[in-house]
């Protein structure tokens, strides 16, 4: 009888267990999607200034690409989360695919979640290898114009080198149709984020439509900067 109960309660702890580590792993994903998103805002508010002023833009550019705080401390933060929100992204859907076979013998799919819930990492892909374009077309540039050929400072030099990557129609494309699915990816992932952190209040449902518009604003926002400065280039 007693090997019946140690059984059964060591059964009970593993499952516990797992439990806790896969909502801490939801916890840490939420967490570093919105770390995520407010950069996403600063990235988005910066870049909306090229619409509007060459100089300003160049200034705050120069500012953020010179800075020490910005480059040192901030940069290899957001590297380090982006990175972090990706390989727990890989973990945690390699873990509902495993439980999907194994344990949910109930899962329907689309009657259980919806269709982007169900399909964040395609979203992510996309978005990723987004990513990978975008610092070969701007990050990679910069490290390379600061730390490896240390040309001479030129803070005007920001406005002009944004402007010609977006004079391919190719690369235009690639660039919306990435907003589209980050879109995606967001009207899923930052709604529900709030959700898996444990915000269950009176603000739940304006919090709720906050997310959705960011998620549809933003992305067309970036989709405007992109359009408006390959339209301005001929
Ligand atoms: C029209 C849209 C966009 C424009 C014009 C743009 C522009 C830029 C520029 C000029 C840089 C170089 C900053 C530097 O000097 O280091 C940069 C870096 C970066 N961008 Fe974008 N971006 C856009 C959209 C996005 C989106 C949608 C994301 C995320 C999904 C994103 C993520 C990043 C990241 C992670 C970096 C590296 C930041 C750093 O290391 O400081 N960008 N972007």
């Amino acid at each position: 009888m007693l090997g019946l109960y140690t059984v059964i309660l060591n059964h009970k702890l593993k499952l516990m267990t797992l439990t806790a580590s896969s909502i801490g792993r939801k916890v840490a994903m939420a967490l570093s999607g919105i770390f995520l998103v407010l950069f996403l805002t600063q990235h988005f508010s910066i870049n909306l200034l090229s619409v509007f002023s060459e100089s300003l833009f160049n200034e705050v550019s120069h500012f953020m690409g010179n800075n020490p705080l910005v480059q040192f401390v901030l940069q290899p933060v957001l590297i380090f989360g982006v990175l972090f929100h990706f390989i727990m992204g890989f973990i945690l859907e390699f873990q509902n695919a495993k439980s999907r076979t194994v344990k949910y013998s109930n899962y329907k799919g689309s009657a259980n979640a919806s269709w982007m819930s169900r399909n964040m990492i395609y979203s992510g892909i996309v978005i990723l290898s987004f990513l990978g374009l975008h610092f070969y077309d701007f990050w990679v540039p910069e490290m390379k114009y600061k730390y490896v050929e240390v040309l001479p400072l030129n803070p005007d030099r920001y406005f002009e080198e944004l402007v010609h990557k977006f004079e391919s129609p190719v690369r235009v494309g690639l660039y919306v149709l990435s907003f589209v699915f980050l879109s995606l990816h967001l009207l899923h992932g930052f709604s529900s984020s709030f959700q898996s952190v444990g915000v269950n209040n009176k603000y739940s449902k304006s919090i709720k439509t906050f997310t959705k518009a960011f998620s549809i604003i933003v992305p067309l926002g970036f989709v405007f900067i992109a359009l408006f400065h390959h339209l301005n280039a001929f």
